[in-house]
């Protein structure tokens, strides 16, 4: 089922709240990454031109685990963004935009089930964010996979829609979704080989490795995530593989020799997604993703990246553009091409 559009509701005059993806990368204080901001702009521009109210975005940074934590503060990301506001708007257009950005939810234990009581303790946080506005738009890809109060609670409250570039990211997922636009219902996608390279410093993301081993064939594991897992081949003559990279004593980048090897895996493949940086690029560790990430962008397979970190990386390595589609969601991502849904788009086609 389509998930509910903008174009479906009325707009003009009314109140919106925009749950959008804030967390993005910082430096010095200052938003070092806009790509996920920037890809908010359409909506709002949409929204504008109906005519709508007061805007308030919501959104998160961080896991601040229900309380306030100012280093996690969404303050450097307001002021980024209403920067990008007023040059896309100019000066006189901006003086009449009614836009506002409520801190970091996630300072709020209500906002998510890890830290609220119960549902019940998140469905009352929904509502007192319901509160300011008459109408909610969901344009935070990065987040559909979280069963948080503005994810899945506010659609139950408000009248409700996907935002512009979370419609456009479903849109682009589903082609590598062998059960929707891929070889399972008879499209050309994915192309096979297909190879998936998950990294990053987040553990949770383990629990991806295994299923999405169904649909490619083969995954390459770096960031945090080797010790985690045990390299395993399918198929005898090892065409199929889950391969974890050989870290460094700090288990947190891979050496360069496995991410040659990595590098070598890429080059057959005519599908890659990649999501996590192969080493602790916080920590200006850079080689072993830089290798992996030029047989990415060398490689002339159809390329999806995706993710906080990733886009980060991308940027500072200078080949965005080399990518065909760069989503805002990581873990979003791959549980999207994991399961094939998310509780968040969900939550929006349940009306
Ligand atoms: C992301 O950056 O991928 C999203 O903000 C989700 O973050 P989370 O894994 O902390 O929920």
């Amino acid at each position: 089922m389509k998930l509910p559009k903008l174009t479906d509701l009325k707009i003009k005059g009314k109140r919106i709240l925009l749950r959008l993806d804030l967390d993005v990368a910082l430096e010095d204080g200052k938003v070092a990454e806009d790509y996920r901001l920037k890809a908010a702009i359409p909506t709002i521009d949409y929204l504008l031109e109906q005519g709508s109210g007061r805007i308030v975005v919501l959104g998160h940074r961080g896991r601040p685990g229900g309380k306030v934590v100012e280093s996690l503060s969404l303050e450097p990301v307001a002021k980024h963004l209403e920067k990008l506001m007023r040059d896309y708007l100019g000066r006189e257009k901006f003086k009449n935009l009614e836009m506002y950005m409520m801190e970091n939810l996630r300072f709020d234990a209500g906002e998510s089930l890890d830290t609220a009581r119960d549902k019940e303790e998140m469905m009352e946080y929904a509502a007192y964010l319901a509160e300011h506005g008459d109408i909610y738009v969901n344009d935070a890809f990065g987040v559909c996979h979280r069963e948080t109060a503005s994810v899945v609670g506010l659609p139950k409250l408000l009248p409700h829609a996907a935002g512009k570039r979370l419609t456009e990211e479903v849109e682009h997922l589903e082609k590598v979704l062998p059960s929707i636009g891929g070889s399972a219902s008879g499209g050309e996608f994915p192309k096979r080989p297909v190879v998936m390279i998950i990294g990053g410093g987040k553990y949770d993301k383990v629990v991806f490795v295994d299923k999405l081993f169904r649909h490619a064939d083969t995954v390459l594991v770096g960031g945090v995530l080797p010790h985690k897992i045990k390299s395993y081949c399918r198929d005898t003559d090892g065409k199929m593989c889950i391969v974890a990279a050989h870290v460094n004593r700090s288990g947190r980048d891979i050496t360069p020799d496995s991410a040659r090897n990595f590098a070598e895996v890429i080059k057959t493949a005519k599908t890659i997604v990649w999501n996590g940086p192969m080493g602790d690029i916080d920590n200006n560790r850079w080689e072993g993703t830089e290798i992996v990430a030029k047989a990415v962008v060398n490689s002339k397979a159809y390329k999806i990246a995706g993710g906080g970190d990733t886009i980060h990386a991308l940027h500072k390595l200078g080949i965005s553009d080399k990518i065909d589609f760069i989503s805002t969601g990581g873990g979003a991502m791959l549980e999207y091409l994991a399961y094939g849904d998310l509780p968040g788009l969900l939550a929006l086609r349940n009306r």
